[in-house]
């Protein structure tokens, strides 16, 4: 695939681009880059990278000045596989950026690691690293209600402390958790939501569908290429889209089971 065109240079802003089907990757990234921004006197701007014709816009152009923010959540310990390709494109040039992995107390695994390692290799200078909590996307008791005001908090503490290092063009080496090889991704096993009988065919869903796969002409039609991201489940306004499957119901136990005890956000600089 042709790398997409250069938008205009980026000079005295700091972007916050995030992949994030649910929203929470969204609030982290937006928190860091305006407190980003706030210290260092730029502006911000917004650089989603969620759904399907997020992904074929121009990319930002970091050559003139300015700074990234990139949040992404975690997917099976990994980078998203469906945002790489994206992530991999993006060009440097030199530019700071803070990479922040989004995951629902669980673990972040290598996520974060990666992250930073495919933000090196594109050309960034990596300023800070930091793991958030997001509630997750299969249960609403895990995680639930994350990012919360202290986790808000603690995104611009770090947005600053990111800012003081790029003011001082302090991007020393630092250790961030994770392991190289990276956690193997698991095969993808195919998945699709359902749908009641109450859905009102507002197609809401079609609309933020990071995969593209609702059909505008029936919302119960989904085809091949389902992440399981449950954008469509949580953002249903009648609470019609669902999924039941053996897969979900032992993974949604299992977390529930095992990963209802609150974890912090970690943060390397
Ligand atoms: C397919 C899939 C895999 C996930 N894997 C993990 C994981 O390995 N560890 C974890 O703690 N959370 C995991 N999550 C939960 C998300 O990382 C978490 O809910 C995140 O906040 C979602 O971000 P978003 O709101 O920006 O979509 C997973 C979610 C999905 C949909
Ligand atoms: S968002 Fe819900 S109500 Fe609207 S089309 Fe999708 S399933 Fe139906
Ligand atoms: S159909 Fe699948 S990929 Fe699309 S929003 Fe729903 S869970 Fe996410």
């Amino acid at each position: 695939m042709d790398n997409p065109p250069l938008s205009t240079p980026q000079a005295k802003k700091i972007t916050a681009a995030y992949f994030s089907p649910t929203g929470t990757s969204k609030r982290i990234a937006r928190a860091i880059a305006g407190a980003m921004a706030a210290a260092l006197n730029m502006e911000t701007a917004d650089f989603p990278l969620t759904l399907p014709s997020d992904r074929k816009k121009p990319l930002p152009d970091f050559g003139g000045g300015g700074a990234l923010v990139l949040a992404l959540p975690v997917y099976a310990g990994r980078v998203p596989a469906i945002a790489e390709p994206i992530i991999k494109k993006l060009s440097g040039r030199g530019a700071p950026v803070v990479a922040a992995a989004v995951y629902g107390n669980r673990d972040y695994d290598d996520a974060l690691l990666e992250m930073s390692d495919i933000l090196s290799a594109r050309g960034f200078q990596v300023a800070a690293a930091g793991a958030f909590i997001g509630e997750h996307s299969l249960s609403k008791k895990v995680g639930g209600g994350r990012p919360d005001a202290g986790d808000l908090k603690a995104a611009e503490n770090f947005g600053k402390a990111a800012a003081e290092k790029i003011a001082n063009n302090s991007f020393g080496n630092f250790e961030i958790k994770g392991k190289r090889p990276y956690r193997e991704r698991p095969a993808a096993a195919p998945c699709a939501p359902k749908t009641d009988e109450n859905c009102a065919e507002c197609m809401i869903c079609a609309q933020n569908c990071p995969a593209g796969v609702i059909s505008f002409e029936n919302p119960r039609e989904i085809s091949e290429g389902c992440l399981r991201c449950c954008a469509c489940v949580k953002g249903c306004p009648s609470g019609s889209k669902f999924f039941d499957d053996e897969i979900y119901a032992k993974f949604k136990a299992f977390l529930e089971a095992n990963c209802t005890a609150r974890k912090e956000p970690e943060l390397f600089y």
